[in-house]
């Protein structure tokens, strides 16, 4: 059942209306994000229509950044679209025009203003500089530059104002992060939020294009009775779950993802002393990250409180129905731009009001990775007064 067929007996205020599209949401956003001033260095081409590349451009992220682009009409003069010397030569059609893929080279970023990076975190390293060299403003999907002080890692719903910090580079946050961010950053505004205590429920395709080609293929040699193969993994995924693939820290027994999530929201958050935990499990779902978040406030909310928060926030679908069990699915967040909150609900085991339970689902190859980097680059384009 799509979100679409579910939505009008289940959604409250922001569904009502029906789903909201793309332009909605963008008109919406920059209502809540338009206190920002974002300098575009070395546009080449004024602010309104920038020569825009985009590294990786074949991959699980690069796809959906051309898509974010095209739904969102994103403006732009030249559009150059690079991945590895294996994908150079290949045929791309984006908005009825045949482009050919070029190698990602240092001489890329000649005549481009914008560059989306999703080409993975040693490319960034290695080529985000030459474009900086070049006059051109990075937005990096990888974790490469992160945690760099002196790069802004943003979430255009919590810290849109950090964006304007940039050295040429700007981060997007990690997918878990990001999802997680969107729907506790209206919560940490009503009270305080002391401490996070996270679960994820992480989909294939936050592992790329190929870690998904392999959870099909497995489903199609598990039904013929084949042996399965496990290349990406090392194990089967097909009805199974394992904790997140990333290195584990041997002395903390904290995987890297986890370690992400911990680290970035107190980044996000500005907040040192933003308690956060997590658990990173891999499932095999296709498509789109959930999440279990616990949260402790440093001083009492009401219920009535927390659903007018997460109702009025950017970027966020209250999907929370206890009467027909209906709440936040993967199947129902793909697709979607919002991140899908519901099962909203006090922690019975806090004293009252000060803890709270979610459990939320948003598709990280959007909101989590490209949507993100689209909606930074709009920030870009966009100025507004402080
Ligand atoms: N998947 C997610 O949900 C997600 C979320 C947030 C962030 N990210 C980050 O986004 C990046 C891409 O992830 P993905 O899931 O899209 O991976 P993917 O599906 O494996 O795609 C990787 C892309 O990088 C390109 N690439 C690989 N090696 C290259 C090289 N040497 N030079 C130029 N391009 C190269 C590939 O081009 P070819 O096709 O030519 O090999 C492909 O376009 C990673 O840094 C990842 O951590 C991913």
């Amino acid at each position: 059942m799509s979100l679409q067929a579910i939505a009008p007996r289940l959604l409250g205020r922001a569904m009502r209306d029906g789903l909201r599209g793309a332009s909605v949401a963008f008109a919406q956003q920059q209502r809540h994000i338009g206190t920002t001033r974002v300098a575009l260095a070395g546009a080449k081409n004024g602010l309104e229509r920038p020569n825009v590349a985009i590294a990786g451009v074949t991959g699980a992220v690069g796809v959906e950044l051309l898509n974010c682009l095209d739904k969102r009409n994103f403006p732009f003069n030249n559009l150059k679209l690079l991945a590895s010397a294996r994908s150079a030569g290949k045929e791309m059609v984006f908005q009825g025009k045949k482009y050919v893929v070029e190698e990602l080279t240092d001489d890329s970023f000649e005549d481009v203003d914008i560059a989306l990076f999703s080409a993975g975190g040693s490319q960034s390293k290695r080529f985000a500089p030459s474009a900086v060299d070049a006059g051109c403003v990075v937005i990096d999907n990888s974790s490469a530059f992160r945690m760099d002080p002196h790069t802004p890692l943003v979430v255009p719903e919590v810290n849109p104002e950090a964006a304007a910090h940039h050295n040429g580079i700007i981060a997007n946050p990690n997918c878990s992060t990001i999802i997680m961010n969107v729907a506790v950053w209206p919560l940490y505004k009503l009270s305080r939020i002391r401490r996070i205590v996270a679960a994820t429920y992480q989909a294939a395709s936050g592992a790329g294009a190929a870690a998904m080609r392999e959870l099909e293929q497995q489903a199609v040699d598990w039904s013929a009775g084949k042996e399965l193969k496990t290349d990406i993994f090392g194990r089967q995924y097909l009805w199974n779950l394992f904790s997140h693939n990333s290195a584990i820290d041997p002395t903390n027994g904290y995987n890297e993802e986890e370690v992400k999530m911990i680290r970035e929201t107190k980044k996000i958050f500005t907040d040192d002393n933003l308690h956060v935990t997590a658990t990173c499990i891999r499932v095999p779902v296709l498509r789109a990250h959930c999440e279990a978040i616990n949260l402790t406030f440093s001083s009492p909310v009401s219920e009535e409180e927390v659903r007018a928060a997460l109702a009025a926030a950017p970027g966020v679908l209250i999907l929370d129905d206890r009467q027909h069990n209906q709440f936040p699915e993967p199947l129902l967040a793909s697709g979607e731009d919002d991140v899908l909150v519901g099962r909203i609900r006090p922690d019975l085991s806090q004293p009252h009001g000060m803890g709270y339970e979610l459990f939320i689902a948003g598709d990280q190859l959007l909101k989590g990775a490209a949507l993100n980097a689209v909606q930074i680059a709009e920030l870009l384009l966009h100025p507004h007064d402080q």
